[in-house]
């Protein structure tokens, strides 16, 4: 016993959990993500373990992504880059949805199953079920060798390394990471970007890890955010585009291992139902990064700013309007539109964290979960 816990106390490499130490990786795995496939300099980009497969991928009118929790969360961002990008129609289904169905699937489609663990039940026999229709499975796993990894006709690792916390964060962006190097690849092959975004976006791509580490420097800010919410007993989370993704995240985190009680929401589909629960009470954490919603976003605040609900802010470094109009801000830095989630999250997970051990969870085995869920 002894031993085991000495055992623990080196592999969490100082840190007091697994959660914030596999926090402050990200860093490092989205970089060994993009490793070997990305090089901006020369403007390359390769996934090898796709190479066989891109004329497919770029001739596909439909890709099918399956997944949980999460990882079903990366896979609503990788649907919005692949029709922004590739401009090819994506379906985005839960695993567990999916296998119950009927579901049509044809022949010409992309199945993407993205899982940590790879050994997730539902996942499984949602690939079992596309594949018995005869479309092409692609994974898009953490664990090598896991047996998602094993039932798909291809795919790409994640390189995350292990993940021990229950609470899924250093594996969601490596995702996010290789589905924006597919979606990237994929519209080069088709065309449907042109060449300058293209050469952009694998710039901006490698300076993501670099920006990550950065934010890291806004964690005692989070910190004290934490300490004045330790006991909220809701919370609600909203974003717009490729935020709304983050915002469900952002959501789940809280939930699992703080259980307070936590929404996220489209921010726009706030007034059709959820305004209703504002008050002076209720923390609302808005998504607001400098992008093609903003201004959108910025009279969704000023909705519930009317209606006292106490704001915190996710903005774009150097943001002077929205600072004057909230509660709290938290800034993150400036990137490429298409790649948002990659920061907007991190302040997300770190805000989970801290509320999390205020609380005296156990944050890294929240009660009821399990790390991989093996049964349907
Ligand atoms: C995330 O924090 C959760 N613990 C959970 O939703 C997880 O993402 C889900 O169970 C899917 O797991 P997988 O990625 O290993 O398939």
């Amino acid at each position: 016993q002894k031993l085991e816990m000495e055992l623990e106390t080196i592999e969490k490499g100082g840190y007091d959990h697994f959660m914030i130490k596999e926090i402050f990786e990200q860093p490092r795995s989205i970089g060994d993500s993009m490793r070997g496939r990305l090089r901006a300099d020369d403007v390359h980009l390769q996934l090898g373990g796709l190479s066989n497969y891109m004329d497919k991928l770029a001739e596909a009118e439909r890709i099918v992504i399956v997944a949980c929790g999460t990882s079903w969360h990366a896979g609503l961002v990788a649907e919005y880059l692949f029709e922004e990008l590739a401009r090819i129609n994506v379906e985005v289904e839960y695993a567990s949805e999916f296998r119950y169905r009927n579901p049509v699937i044809k022949e010409n489609d992309i199945v993407i199953a993205i899982s940590q663990s790879g050994e997730t039940a539902d996942t499984l026999a949602a690939i079992e079920l596309a594949k018995s229709k005869g479309a092409t499975i692609f994974g898009v796993c953490n664990v090598v060798g896991s047996s998602i990894a094993r039932a798909t006709h291809a795919g790409a690792y994640t390189h995350a390394g292990p993940e021990i916390g229950v609470a899924s964060t250093k594996a969601f962006t490596a995702q996010v990471t290789v589905l924006t190097l597919i979606a990237i690849a994929t519209a080069k092959r088709k065309g449907t970007i042109s060449e300058e975004t293209y050469r952009q976006l694998l710039i901006e791509l490698e300076n993501i890890p670099a920006k990550v580490e950065k934010m890291f420097e806004n964690a005692d800010k989070i910190k004290e955010i934490a300490f004045i919410f330790t006991y909220a007993r809701n919370f609600i989370y909203l974003g717009r585009g490729l935020n709304f993704p983050v915002a469900l995240e952002g959501a789940l985190k809280l939930k699992e291992i703080s259980y307070i009680h936590a929404e996220g929401y489209p921010a726009a589909e706030m007034k059709h139902g959820p305004i209703a629960l504002i008050d002076e009470d209720m923390p609302v954490v808005f998504l607001a990064t400098r992008d093609s919603s903003y201004e959108k976003i910025v009279s969704n605040i000023q909705e519930v700013k009317a209606r006292k609900g106490r704001v915190i802010a996710i903005v774009t470094e150097g943001d002077t309007l929205i600072p004057g109009m909230v509660d709290f801000v938290i800034e993150v830095p400036n990137t490429h539109e298409i790649l948002t989630p990659l920061v907007s999250v991190i302040p997300l997970q770190l805000l989970s964290y801290y509320i999390a051990v205020m609380r005296g969870r156990n944050v890294d085995q929240p009660r009821n979960l399990a790390k991989s869920v093996t049964v349907e």
